[in-house]
């Protein structure tokens, strides 16, 4: 039986990380960790201090979705105050966190979508949600919000069902919460701290993508574009070649594949 349970000392004992992860607010139940992650932000929180709960009732998702959160499965927020040019990156650090921690733990193979859906076996197995306040030119936090499923059964959500999977359902055993976790703000200290020292992690997310040169549809507020996914730019934005030869460059939307 894996050991599934939480607790601020579970997860920050012998870290070795410097300071994110360092302070860890738990929760059995919460809303969502994106509002207590904002409220400790504007009351000045540490730097990567991390707020985790067993289930959310209000999970948010990207686009104004609902994000299901059931206990067993993985919501945190870290609150960071990166640098306003650092701001893009932080897609592209928390979904190679991701994607790291996930092989490192399971030893299973993931693909990142973008902007950055992580995905086992072509299905969604994470989300990521990245808010921001600036205040004037300057960023006044960020939150990173993260929605790893691991131990929930797709079936029992038939909302879902079709696109998502999780940890122990493509292993077809239990997975630990806290390994997954502990290994995740590890591996986001040691990307926030690449980036912060001028470091790239552009190309290896950019590599990372398995959207590239494949045919898809972008929902993009209210506008659909078709085109093949030509390369991503350094902010993130998405280069996508339509069929009149012309190139969309897209900062946010939905990706489907359509080959
Ligand atoms: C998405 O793919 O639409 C993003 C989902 C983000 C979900 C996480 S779970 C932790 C944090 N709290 C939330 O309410 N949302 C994010």
């Amino acid at each position: 039986m894996v050991e599934n349970k939480l607790s601020p000392t579970s997860i920050t004992s012998n870290l070795g990380t410097h300071f994110i992860g360092q302070r860890v607010i738990y929760y059995p139940s919460l809303t969502s960790t994106m509002e207590m992650a904002r409220q400790e932000a504007r009351l000045g929180a540490g730097e990567g201090t991390v707020i985790i709960a067993d289930e959310q009732t209000a999970g948010r998702g990207r686009l104004k979705r609902v994000w299901v959160s059931p206990k067993g499965n993985i919501a945190l927020s870290v609150i960071l105050y990166p640098s306003v040019v650092n701001l893009p990156s932080l897609i592209m650090l928390s979904s190679l966190a991701v994607v790291h921690s996930i092989e490192a733990v399971t030893g299973l193979k993931t693909q990142i979508k973008w902007p950055n859906d992580v995905l086992v076996n072509d299905r969604k197995v994470c989300g990521i949600l990245i808010e921001s306040s600036m205040r004037g030119d300057l960023v006044d936090y960020a939150i990173i919000g993260i929605g790893i499923n691991i131990n929930l059964r797709p079936s029992d959500f038939p909302e879902i069902q079709s696109a998502a999977t999780s940890l122990s359902a493509e292993l077809g055993r239990d997975v630990s919460r806290l390994m997954v976790v502990r290994r995740l703000l590890v591996e986001v200290e040691r990307l926030y701290l690449t980036l912060r020292a001028g470091g790239a992690i552009y190309e290896e997310w950019r590599d990372s993508l398995m959207t590239l040169g494949r045919k898809i549809r972008v929902k993009s507020g209210k506008t659909v574009y078709e085109g093949v996914a030509e390369s991503v730019d350094r902010d993130g934005s998405l280069l996508l070649r339509r069929s009149n030869g012309t190139l969309s460059r897209i900062v946010a939307g939905d990706a489907t594949l359509r080959d």
